[in-house]
């Protein structure tokens, strides 16, 4: 059996290294890697590859940033050539990006059965570009890996059943595996910061940075915290983020904070285990701060994630000083941390047992 697996984004490079891993040692098919090229920079991809040991990809369809449109269509064409080049008996997606519904799209209009990872997260508001994707791939999808029963859930409300398994979040196999080699220490040490003492904070989201009023309200609220708290705010800027506080005249106000260039992955993780607690409008960190047994304010207006809202670990704000205020003060005290929400670790194995059993895999 072939599968031609296919990233383009951050989040994508970090699940494909423990399926891509797994289909490998299990020797479970020809696992034929593909890159659309959504994410292009040093330390938005490479250093992914790098540090997460994933090959080189065997095609880059090298779409790069654009409109939602141009990226989509980009991908959409580049990835039926590579379909109808590799005759794969199946294409294997991740998560919720432009690449991942035109993969999807592309294969499903040339019969290749699509397997989606991280299927049945479902979010508000609707028209969110990411939760468009997530809908269009799932409704596409022969196989839809969820990372929790909730995503079952979800997907049987919407009629969807057949094809669904709940595998557990390979990015919880990721953290397992990679937890000796985060340095918390070194790392914190290497940027003057104390363990335990400062707030890590991500943000990028466009409907929260692409707006002047709330990219100024996010910053002005990281700088409460840096006030009201006495500590240090630690922000690695996202390009989208930095060009925007450009264009808006917000540098002064990113000036008073601790700014760094995007990190990778073992570094953003040393330093989550370090930190605090985490201030994040990331669908990925707000989850892998929970694995580090850090409590997390989500600027965001609602989450995928709600087991971790509901039972109060993390907590969602508003992109606005108060509403981040109040959020880090909720999140400064102790509370019990709740296990086993994403699996056992050994997600990466159950999605290709998921596969394998698969009418169109035993054919
Ligand atoms: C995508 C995903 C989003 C995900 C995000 C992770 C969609 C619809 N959205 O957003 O869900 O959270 O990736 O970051 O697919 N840029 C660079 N260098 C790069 C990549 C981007 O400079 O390597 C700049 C672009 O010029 C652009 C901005 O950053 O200004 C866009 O980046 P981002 O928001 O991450 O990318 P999307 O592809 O829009």
């Amino acid at each position: 059996m072939k599968v031609v697996s296919l990233v383009g984004a951050r989040p994508q490079f970090v699940k494909e290294a423990l399926v891509g891993e797994a289909a490998r040692r299990l020797n479970a098919w020809q696992h034929v890697l593909v890159h659309s090229g959504q994410h292009y920079d040093g330390n938005m991809s490479d250093i992914f590859f790098q540090e997460l040991g994933i090959p080189r990809p065997d095609h880059h369809l090298g779409i790069g940033s654009g409109s939602h449109a141009r990226m989509t269509a980009a991908a959409l064409t580049g990835m039926e050539d590579i379909l109808l080049k590799e005759k794969p008996d199946a294409l294997l997606v991740y998560g919720d990006t432009n690449t991942t519904l035109a993969g999807a799209l592309a294969a499903v209009k040339l019969h290749v059965p699509v397997i989606h990872v991280e299927a049945g997260i479902r979010m508000l508001p609707k028209t969110m570009p990411e939760e468009i994707n997530r809908v269009l791939t799932d409704r596409i999808s022969a196989v839809m890996c969820c990372c929790s029963d909730l995503g079952r859930r979800n997907l049987a409300a919407e009629g969807l059943t057949d094809g669904v398994c709940v595998t557990g979040d390979v990015m919880y196999d990721l953290f397992l595996r990679m937890r000796p080699r985060f340095t918390p220490e070194e790392t914190c040490a290497a940027m003057s910061l104390h363990p335990g003492e400062f707030a890590l904070a991500t943000l990028h989201r466009d409907y929260n940075v692409d707006a002047p009023a709330s990219l100024r309200g996010m910053l002005e609220g990281l700088m409460g915290v840096q006030e009201e708290y006495g500590i240090p705010v630690l922000l690695p800027l996202h390009p989208r983020t930095r060009k925007r506080a450009q264009e808006f005249d917000l540098v002064p106000l990113l000036e008073r904070l601790r700014t760094c260039d995007p990190i990778g992955y073992l570094e953003v993780m040393s330093l989550t285990c370090a930190s605090r607690f985490v201030i994040s409008d990331s669908g990925g960190l707000q989850k892998e701060a929970y694995y580090a047994g850090r409590r997390c304010a989500v600027m965001m207006p609602d989450t995928g994630w709600r087991e971790l809202t509901d039972c109060g670990w993390n907590v969602l704000c508003a992109p606005e000083r108060e509403s981040i205020l109040q959020a880090a003060s909720r999140i400064m005290t102790p509370l019990a941390c709740p296990e086993g929400t994403y699996g056992d670790g050994k997600a990466a194995e159950s999605i290709i047992g998921a596969v394998r059993r698969m009418p169109f895999a035993r054919a």
